[in-house]
């Protein structure tokens, strides 16, 4: 992952960083820039006008959604070479991802979460641990994804039973050698089971229930036969009806496919 991405995220989380440093962040990353701008110049947007530079992305789209861009333009090349190991299809990792993400926000903001930016961009990272599997155990993780459709278990369980830790576990773990906030990897580490903490943290519980009825959609990494345990706790306190989960999923799913359209292009 471009380190001018992690930066973004980092300075942008700054109550005191202004437009300027997040602008003179991407700078140093003139390819990144260049897709952000096609991200956000895409109908995905409807600016009215052309967003001509990062520091004008900035005063139109906030620094939030400029941080959320980076990551979403910073992740997709990365999500989409990285994986030559068997068992998981990037494409359908990145559907799934970003669908996750996109449900996340607009349950983050239906809760009123002020900055729903940031639960996005912990959505989008959220299996980012099945990528590290993918990529360390490159033909021998195939097995694990067949073995958890064949044997209709939840895939993490599979991966603790064989290595003894899980992708969420991994992609906790990976936050943190990668500096994001600590809000990162506490949601990732609890993604499977937001109930197991003392206290649940709402983002874990938010990415639970996205990742949940995301999956249901058939839109999942690529193990379709396995079993995803459902924490009812989380769904509990997210407090969301089947009807407005669904609803909110209809335009997640719409968005990731006019999304995708436009990085496509950028790519
Ligand atoms: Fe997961
Ligand atoms: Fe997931």
């Amino acid at each position: 992952m471009p380190e001018v991405a992690f930066e973004v995220m980092r300075v942008a989380d700054l109550t005191d960083s202004s437009a300027i440093t997040v602008a003179a962040t991407l700078a140093r990353d003139p390819s990144l820039s260049v897709r952000i701008l096609r991200l956000a110049n895409s109908a995905f947007y409807g600016m009215s006008r052309e967003v001509t530079s990062i520091s004008d992305a900035v005063v139109v789209l906030g620094m939030r959604t400029v941080k959320s861009l980076s990551l979403v333009a910073a992740s997709f090349p990365w999500l989409h070479k990285a994986l030559h190991g068997k068992g998981i299809n990037p494409t359908l990792l990145w559907n799934h991802s970003l669908t996750t993400a996109y449900l996340v926000r607009s349950m983050a903001t239906k809760k009123g979460i002020q900055d729903a930016e940031l639960p996005f961009c912990v959505g989008l990272l959220h299996d980012i641990g099945t990528v590290v599997f993918a990529v360390w155990k490159e033909n021998a993780f195939g097995n694990l994804v067949s073995r958890a459709e064949d044997e209709h278990r939840p895939l993490d369980a599979i991966e603790r039973e064989t290595y003894g830790f899980d992708h969420a576990e991994v992609g906790a773990e990976l936050c943190d050698v990668w500096n994001l906030p600590k809000v990162y990897g506490n949601a990732i580490r609890y993604h499977h089971q937001p109930s197991l903490p003392e206290t649940p943290d709402v983002i874990a519980d938010l990415i639970h229930v996205a990742d949940f009825m995301v999956r249901e959609r058939g839109i999942n990494e690529g193990a379709f036969g396995q079993i995803y345990q459902r924490d009812l706790g989380a769904f509990e306190r997210v407090g969301f009806s089947d009807e407005e989960l669904n609803e909110m999923l209809d335009s997640a799913i719409a968005q990731c496919e006019e999304l995708q359209g436009s990085e496509r292009k950028a790519a």
